[in-house]
């Protein structure tokens, strides 16, 4: 499902150069469940950038479904990320003015859809996350479990082939975050979505099928 060969990532700040990323090979087979753990400024979410097609690497290849990415259309990468793949963040980025359901509806505005399909499929994403009686709620008019529910529910609207969750537990205690845990493991198990998530918590790794640890910007064993 997903092949990066050797990915380098480099970022120039003023004269120096940052080394981020130092040759990441990786092979992710769909229906994995696996867990990114390393120390603080290992190059987690920068692997993540890379994974989802978010920032290009400075060198090596990237394949997803065998498809070799070209950097050099932006529309098609754009396109190519809104179909594919959901993203969840720790701090859940809602948009502050819209509703649960209007939030939930975000990726199908990009793709042009008619508004009372997204609204109709939005629903049925907060339904299936227990959230409908919060559709109209506000992102500030909900707890940090509902907003984090709220954020996956996005994550799914486009029916992606692949979840990448950075930290998505971090900002949540223990059994809020256990639950949102829970909801990745159904999603994975029942129907098979390949999950990628990034966590510092031993106990969230724990539950993944596989385990992959960076350190320095390398993958280690
Ligand atoms: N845009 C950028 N420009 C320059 N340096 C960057 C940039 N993005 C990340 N870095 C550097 O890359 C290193 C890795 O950052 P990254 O955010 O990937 O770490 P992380 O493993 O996700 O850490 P954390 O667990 O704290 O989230 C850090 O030293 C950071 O300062
Ligand atoms: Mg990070």
């Amino acid at each position: 499902m997903l092949k990066a060969v050797d990915i380098h990532k480099t970022y120039n700040v003023g004269p120096t150069k940052i080394d981020v990323l130092k040759g990441i090979s990786l092979e992710v087979e769909r229906g994995e469940l696996l867990a990114v753990v390393g120390a603080s400024g290992s190059g987690k979410s920068t692997l993540m950038h890379m994974l989802g097609l978010l920032e290009q690497p400075t060198s090596g290849d990237y394949y997803i479904e065998g498809e070799k990415i070209s950097y050099d259309n932006d529309q098609e990468l754009s396109s190519l990320r809104n179909r594919k793949i959901g993203f969840v963040f720790q701090q859940y980025y809602l948009l502050p003015r819209l509703t649960a359901l209007d939030n939930v509806g975000i990726p199908l505005v990009y793709r042009g859809m008619k508004d009372t399909e997204i609204k109709e499929r939005s629903m049925a994403l907060l339904k299936k996350l227990e959230m409908t009686d919060r559709a109209g709620h506000k992102p500030d008019e909900m707890s940090g479990g509902q907003q984090q529910r709220v954020a996956i529910a996005r994550a799914l609207v486009g029916n992606p082939s692949l979840i990448l969750a950075d930290e998505p537990t971090g900002a949540l205690d223990t059994h809020t975050g256990q639950e949102i845990m829970n909801i990745f493991r159904n999603l994975n198990e029942e129907e098979g979505i390949t999950i990628i998530v990034i966590t510092h918590d031993p106990k969230i790794a724990a539950q993944c099928k596989r385990r992959e640890e960076l350190s320095d910007g390398l993958i280690v064993k």
